[in-house]
């Protein structure tokens, strides 16, 4: 008696999203190419979380990322680990090396920090940096700044054919290195300009195992987005049928009802004056009522 009651206790439960669900379609979830743009992540102004707004744009189902280092191209949303995959069409790998200063580098607006940071494991190697390079000032004769991480680092990458066309290295021990490698944490913000280098890579190891060498390493920037404390709200908006996005001039969250905008959920009602009060039947209770009433028959 238990078994059939829990039994259609669940069939219902999992009919609940089906049959309300789909009435709503999210208005925020967008799609460019083959990636899927959801919360936090929007393309319409006014939708997803406000740290990142006027983050992403679509053009030719392409989808672009822009921060105050410059546009990248998004080659993957990772909703699951939290995770972007940028490409920056001046970052070098193992094939070609781009020199000229003209990557981008990494760096995002203070107010947008606490939300988008590259990976820990992401290395970052920077290319033909001049000797004055803020990278070597105060460490002049270890280079501190300049270490392997996550088992990748400059004296591997240097085996890649690409430092075959851009020609020997400067083996001195004078000199700069031709490359250092370091973590965005180290440092901070990747600005060409300001650390006065010609060139980048970066990559980073999804795989579990170290890597045999650099040909096997993936090459992009992974940048982990985090939203800053609890997502209950957001979770509760979208459990009451709502999308999450914010009030564009306030820059505060707010729920995206069928119609009107909640500070809460769809399941608030809006009174007279303007307050909010919660529903005293909402959809979920009417199927509470209805199993207890199956309970009840069959018992
Ligand atoms: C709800 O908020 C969104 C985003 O700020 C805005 O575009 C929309 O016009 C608002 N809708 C209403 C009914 O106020
Ligand atoms: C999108 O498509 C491209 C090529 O068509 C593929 O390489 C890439 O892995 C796909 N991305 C996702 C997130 O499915
Ligand atoms: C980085 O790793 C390589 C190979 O494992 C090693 O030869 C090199 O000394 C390391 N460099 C640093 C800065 O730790
Ligand atoms: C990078 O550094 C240069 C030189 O210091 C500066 O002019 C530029 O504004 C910096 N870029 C960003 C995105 O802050």
């Amino acid at each position: 008696m238990t078994l059939l009651l829990l039994t259609l206790y669940f069939i219902f439960q999992s009919f609940i999203p089906i049959v309300f669900g789909n009435v709503h379609t999210n208005p925020c979830r967008a799609y460019c190419g083959n990636i899927t743009i959801d919360y936090p992540f929007a393309l319409q102004s006014g939708c997803g979380h406000p740290g990142f707004r006027e983050l992403l744009f679509c053009m030719n189902d392409i989808l672009m990322f822009h921060i105050s280092s410059g546009s990248y191209w998004v080659l993957d949303i990772d909703y699951a680990y939290q995770a972007l995959t940028l490409h920056d069409p001046h970052l070098s790998n193992c094939e070609s090396i781009f020199l000229g200063g003209k990557g981008n580098g990494f760096m995002v607006e203070q107010w947008r920090a606490p939300y988008l940071n590259p990976v820990p494991d992401n290395v970052f190697m920077l290319i033909g940096c001049s000797a004055q390079s803020p990278l070597f000032q105060g460490f002049p004769s270890q280079h501190l700044p300049c270490h392997n991480v996550s088992g990748m680092g400059c004296e591997e990458y240097y085996n890649c054919p690409a430092w075959n066309i851009v020609g020997p290295k400067s083996l001195g021990l004078s000199g700069p290195p031709e490359c250092c490698s370091t973590s965005y944490e180290a440092i901070k913000s990747i600005n060409l300009s300001k650390l006065e280098c010609e060139g980048y890579a970066s990559a980073y190891n999804l795989a579990p195992l170290r890597l045999e060498g650099p040909h096997e390493w993936s090459y992009g920037i992974r940048v982990k987005y985090s939203l800053q404390g609890d997502d209950a709200s957001c979770r509760a908006c979208e459990a009451s049928g709502g999308s999450c996005g914010y009030d564009i001039d306030e820059v505060k969250p707010v729920c995206l009802c069928n119609g009107w905008n909640s500070t809460s959920n769809c399941d608030s009602v809006r009174s007279s004056s303007g307050r909010e009060t919660s529903a005293a039947f909402t959809l979920p209770g009417i199927w509470v009522s209805f199993i207890t009433w199956v309970i009840t028959i069959l018992s």
